[in-house]
């Protein structure tokens, strides 16, 4: 089997690692396809070493463009790499640029998209991610989610949930066989000016092109009575320079800046701090992995799972927000304590081995292919049934042919559709077609 990663940022090349180096264990061949959009070494290359990578087999070399732009020149590249090394599938992680190019050029080729912490929903149009994870997840036929809310998602978008699969999220993998070599190999201790510090990460759109909020984040950071260690990302660096707050940030004797910090370093800043501070998706799952308290500067967030959990809270961007949040947090140890010792939504670090498992299993039993019925299908509608008897999902769809269930409500609420859940005493959507032969 051949299998195309399409990656192009910091995010994806680490979330990526553990299932490259789970493909290379096996026969498997694994392209690296690299579209180019973060290019600082810092942002790329020391990723592929921290994390002991095969350098990719491509480089697109996109780099800073407009969306528009980005994600047309890589379509067009791919046509070109994905057919003459014939990929039997690609596989996208997340919710940038590279994902809602490699789903598409993949799909208009009809190789089977495999796409790796799909189902997340912001429900906020507004983003860029929003719009990347939902197209991406239109184009794919394995969907890898990292949570059951992730697979209710997807079910209410009508998507069959036999390609559905709760694998965890690969950050637990990453980190989980990281930490330890941070904590022994990195440098970065030797350069943290404080003994207790937050860590601040700060790049998302629509906080960093925003210039009111971007101030409004900055004046609260300012005023805060706690040392900060900041890891500025080039994006941000750009729009603080633009709107003159840089220099403010950089006299500040309580505000450490420092360079975008490779994997091993960050790891090691982050689970030695004694909160976050962030509007990063990847960093709001690992904080809860290493327990450390989340407060995340935006109003809404694809991970509720890290909420309900009480590991993290939505904090916005507003000043008075900020400082409150911190600091009924860092004020109160019983806060504190509820909030590191939150249970890990997002597995036990396997989230790779499965993945991998599921495609191989897909590959070798001829369900990667894409191919339509031979039989006349017609479309019957959508029915809803109360079920009495004892009967699992996989026990009711043999035993009617031709129905696929897309909704399973209990006591009002949706589950998570599993082969094995019995459906007496719930309610189902069902999708009905008749087949003529
Ligand atoms: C991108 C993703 C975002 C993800 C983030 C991870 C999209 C739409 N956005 O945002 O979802 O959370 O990566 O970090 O795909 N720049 C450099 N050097 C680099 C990379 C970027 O200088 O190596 C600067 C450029 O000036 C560029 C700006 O940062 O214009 C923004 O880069 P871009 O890749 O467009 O978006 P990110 O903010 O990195
Ligand atoms: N990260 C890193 N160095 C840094 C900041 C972040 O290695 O200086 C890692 C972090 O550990 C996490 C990932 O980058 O795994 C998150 O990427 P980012 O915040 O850029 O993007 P997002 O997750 O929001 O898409």
């Amino acid at each position: 089997m051949k299998i195309g990663i399409v990656l192009g940022t910091r995010p994806e090349i680490i979330k990526m690692s553990s299932l490259i180096d789970e493909i290379n264990k096996h026969d498997d061949e694994c392209v690296i396809i690299h579209t180019g959009q973060h290019f600082d070494d810092e942002m790329s290359k020391q990723f592929f070493i921290d994390l002991n990578l095969p350098l990719p087999d491509y480089n697109i070399g996109i780099g800073s463009n407009t969306a528009i732009k980005q994600i047309s020149i890589i379509i067009s590249e791919l046509e070109k790499i994905l057919i003459d090394e014939k990929i039997d599938i690609v596989l996208v992680q997340g919710d940038t640029n590279a994902v809602l190019a490699g789903a598409l050029a993949a799909n208009k080729l009809k190789i089977p998209v495999g796409h790796v912490e799909a189902g997340l929903r912001s429900f906020d149009k507004d983003m860029p991610e929003e719009n990347n994870r939902i197209i991406a997840d239109n184009c794919s036929s394995l969907f890898f989610v990292p949570t059951k809310e992730n697979a209710i998602n997807l079910q209410n978008e009508g998507i069959n949930h036999k390609d559905i699969h709760v694998t965890g999220n690969t950050i637990v993998d990453a980190c989980k066989r990281n930490l330890k070599i941070a904590i022994e190999k990195s440098g970065v201790k030797d350069i943290i000016k404080y003994d207790k510090y937050i860590v601040l990460t700060l790049h998302r759109a629509e906080n960093v092109d925003n210039p009111e909020r971007l101030k409004n984040i900055v004046r609260s950071l300012l005023k805060l009575e706690y040392n900060i260690v900041f890891p500025l990302h080039p994006h941000t660096k750009k729009s603080l320079e633009e709107n003159d707050l840089y220099e403010q940030m950089l006299k500040s004797s309580h505000i450490q800046i420092t360079k975008p910090l490779g994997y091993l370093d960050f790891l090691y800043l982050l689970s030695k701090s004694s909160l976050v501070l962030t509007d990063s998706g990847g960093i709001q799952e690992e904080s809860i992995t290493l327990n450390i308290p989340c407060v995340t500067l935006r109003y809404n967030t694809e991970r509720p799972e890290t909420i309900s959990a009480g590991g993290n809270i939505l904090a916005g961007t507003e000043e008075k927000e900020i400082k409150y949040n911190i600091e009924s947090i860092l004020n109160n140890e019983e806060v504190y304590e509820k909030m590191a010792n939150a249970v890990n939504p997002y597995g036990n670090g396997d989230s790779s081995e499965k993945i991998y498992s599921i495609i191989k299993d897909a590959f070798e039993n001829n369900r990667l292919k894409i191919k339509s019925s031979d039989t006349i299908v017609d479309f019957e509608g959508y029915l809803m049934k109360n079920i009495t008897n004892d009967i699992t999902v996989e026990e009711f769809e043999n035993e009617n042919k031709n129905q696929i269930i897309e909704q399973i409500f209990y006591n009002g609420l949706p589950e998570f559709i599993d082969e094995k859940t019995n459906l007496k005493n719930k309610s189902i959507i069902i999708k009905k077609f008749k087949q003529r032969t």
